[in-house]
């Protein structure tokens, strides 16, 4: 979301636009460690991808995309939420501030990920949800994990969260489609869509 719309819709109740400006850019200086949290995961990703490339056998990992939640949307969510706005409410309270998507190119390559993931043993996995087994009511299906990786800092050993949503090539397709529509159109969207 932009940050106009913060300011003149989302404002959290009791503080001023200048106050989340300069919230926002306190947090800012934490965020990074969720970009460490995502190249720890996705490094995991590659490796397995290298690993079937150099023994010549099926890749399961078509593609890997990775994005970390800007500060705003950050904020916005802890507003819509009912969370204090505060670093240390992001990580008590929040699960997709790092977000990792797995593109496999069939269905059961998502489930041989799931397992290479949950195999890791510096990994904590803390959720696991199979809209796969169980797709939703509008035909989204993807398997969604989210872990807790250590980043190595200077000093200290920091567990980082991170979302890994693996689905395949077509449900990416329909899901990024899907995903527009519904931002765009908000309510409105007609029936036969
Ligand atoms: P959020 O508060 O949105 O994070 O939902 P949640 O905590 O219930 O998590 P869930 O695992 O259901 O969804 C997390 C993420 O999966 C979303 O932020 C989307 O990226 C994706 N997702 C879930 N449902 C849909 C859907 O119906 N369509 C699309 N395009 N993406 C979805
Ligand atoms: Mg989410």
């Amino acid at each position: 979301m932009e940050f106009k719309n913060i300011l003149e819709n989302n404002v959290p109740q009791g503080h001023s636009a200048e106050e989340i400006l300069a919230m926002a850019m306190k947090m800012q200086r934490s965020m990074s460690l969720y970009e460490s949290g995502i190249k720890e995961i996705c490094t995991k990703l590659e490796i397995l991808q290298r690993e079937a490339q150099v023994q010549s056998i099926h890749n399961p990992i078509e593609s890997i995309k990775s994005r970390v939640k800007n500060i705003f949307s950050v904020i916005e969510k802890l507003n819509r939420k009912g969370f204090e706005v505060s670093m240390e409410s992001v990580e008590k309270n929040l699960y997709d501030v790092a977000g990792v998507r797995v593109i496999c190119p069939y269905i059961d390559d998502i489930y041989v990920v799931a397992e290479r993931i949950r195999r890791q043993d510096d990994l904590r996995v803390l959720i696991e949800k199979d809209y796969i087994k169980y797709p939703k009511a509008n035909g989204y299906r993807s398997f969604h994990m989210v872990v807790e990786v250590p980043v190595f800092l200077s000093d200290s050993k920091r567990y980082v969260r991170v979302e890994i949503q693996l689905r395949t090539i077509a449900v990416d397709f329909w899901a990024s489609l899907e995903h527009q529509i519904r931002y765009k159109m908000e309510s409105q969207i007609p029936g036969e869509i």
